[in-house]
């Protein structure tokens, strides 16, 4: 379907109506990449939760499906992942070389409807024998209870060395990350926890442990752990020997993948093929303000697909991401393009728009902030800026178009973090999206993913340099293809 309501993302995916948050059972198969997500069937705000599908060829033109798993008179289902059980370990397969495809999934109980928060928590599961197009809920379930209220979001994958399925779930008020091994998929046993640790402000939500290739040594990987913490993700880089998690990142460091206020939930695909760098994908939102987000007839969308890669610079890890290269296939005709141009005061760049990609390598201003303001009209814009004092890069949404709808929205309007200058050089990757913006800075060490809801006539792009001069090696902007 064409999409032209206010506001509505041209190359991230959203459900075409109602609620989505996050993405769940990404797992690529027979050249398709799902994408399960928790999905509301009834309304436009969080309840029903289901998982609804979409299947890709490249991460970037999705084709939606039927609803997957619905809800049932029981329970919700809540977050979890997918695996392509090839040697039909839990006897799913009704037929020799069927090969089943198992989600795991949190079921969120209510017995009695009339008390919503005593609720009860454990981990079911669900296969399919047609590629993921229709699914049967296993009658055997729950194949994991703690008899805990809060016990969610798992993420199973199969560990080679071990041969054995492992499940990564949360104990959210706990802030612990619990290990299980499994030879089936039905049968669990507990391997171990890791936690708390790094930051434990918020509950601990959707955890993911997988390999990631290393920059500069080819065939070495590291393991990393996410974790989402209400508002925010952080990441942990070590080793995982099969039953422990090995944490190597300092007890006083804490490490994001995203810096924005809208992004939340990732988790990375199983079962690519080999050599296909890790992707890891989000949900472009927040919990302080999601449900009251000005859009309609859906809320809510996914981040980018974001390859995964480490860097490791003394004993320091960095996670790497990159927007998926298909994405370029959208860029539409000849890109404009400034060289070696140095900038005091203001100036408008010779291109506008609301959906597009802008590359740009840059020496900011030795005093004062100079950056660029997007969505840009007389008096608003979203303003990315960088201080070279404080080596801060900012993205700023306050006066970036309707902020009234939600206190917390308003509030929460500046993200900033610590950039060190690659060279005295500042690289930024953006991707503006009509109301998502995501911002790359050197090579994807640092990401910050901000929504906005700017008016559909501020499509501006300005660079700015309040004080010194600030000089652009090279500025590219393309306007972006819409894939819907
Ligand atoms: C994270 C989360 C998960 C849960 C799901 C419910 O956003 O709270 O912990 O499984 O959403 O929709």
């Amino acid at each position: 379907p064409a999409y032209k309501e206010p506001y509505r993302p041209q190359y991230h995916f959203s459900p075409h109506h109602n609620w989505t948050n996050d993405p769940n059972g990404l797992v690529y198969y027979k050249g398709e990449y799902h994408l399960f997500y928790q999905y509301n069937p009834m309304g436009n705000t969080w309840g029903h939760m289901s998982w609804a599908h979409a299947i890709s060829k490249d991460l970037v033109h999705w084709q939606s499906l039927p609803l997957a798993i619905p809800e049932d008179e029981k329970n919700m289902i809540f977050s979890g992942s997918c695996v392509v059980d090839k040697n039909n370990s839990s006897g799913f397969a009704q037929k020799p070389g069927q090969i089943p495809l198992v989600a795991v999934y949190t079921a969120h109980i209510i017995p009695d409807k009339s008390k919503p928060d005593d609720y009860l928590q454990n981990q079911h599961i669900a296969y399919s024998l047609d590629d993921g197009r229709t699914w049967t809920k296993y009658s055997g379930n729950p194949v994991l209870d703690l008899h805990k209220k809060d016990f969610r979001d798992p993420k199973v994958f199969w560990y080679e060395p071990g041969k054995k399925w492992i499940m990564v779930t949360v104990l959210p008020n706990e802030h612990i990350v619990q290990f299980h091994g499994s030879a089936d998929l039905k049968t669990w046993s507990h391997l171990s926890d890791f936690g708390p640790a790094g930051d434990t402000n918020g509950i601990w939500e959707c955890p993911d442990l997988l390999q990631v290739p290393v920059i500069g040594q080819a065939g070495k990987n590291k393991w990393v752990l996410l974790n989402s913490q209400q508002f925010t993700m952080q990441y942990f880089v070590g080793e995982f020997d099969g039953t422990v998690f090995h944490n190597e990142t300092p007890s006083d460091t804490v490490l994001r993948p995203d810096y924005g206020p809208d992004f939340y939930a990732g988790i990375t695909y199983n079962n690519l093929p080999f050599g296909h760098d890790p992707v890891l994908l989000g949900w472009a939102n927040n919990w302080k303000y999601a449900q009251n987000i000005p859009t309609s007839p859906w809320r809510s969308a996914m981040s980018l697909p974001r390859s995964l890669r480490l860097k490791k610079d003394g004993n320091t890890w960095t996670l790497l991401q990159q927007p998926v290269k298909s994405l370029q296939t959208l860029r539409g005709g000849a890109p404009i393009v400034w060289t070696n141009k140095t900038i005091t005061g203001s100036q408008d760049f010779p291109a506008k728009g609301q959906v597009i990609e802008l590359e740009t390598a840059l020496f900011p201003a030795k005093d004062g902030v100079c950056g660029i303001r997007l969505a840009a009209g007389k008096e608003q814009a979203i303003i990315i800026s960088y201080d070279a004092a404080s080596q801060k890069l900012t993205v700023d949404r306050s006066k970036a178009g309707s902020n009234s709808f939600d206190n917390q929205f308003a509030n929460f309007s500046s993200a900033a973090v610590r950039v060190p200058l690659q060279n005295t050089k500042l690289r930024l990757h953006v991707f503006l999206d009509k109301s998502i913006l995501e911002v790359y800075a050197n090579d994807g060490a640092v990401v910050l993913t901000t929504q906005l809801f700017p008016d559909a006539g501020l499509d501006g792009i300005v660079f700015f340099s309040e004080k010194g001069a600030m000089r652009i090696l090279s500025a590219t902007v393309w306007t972006l293809r819409s894939v819907w």
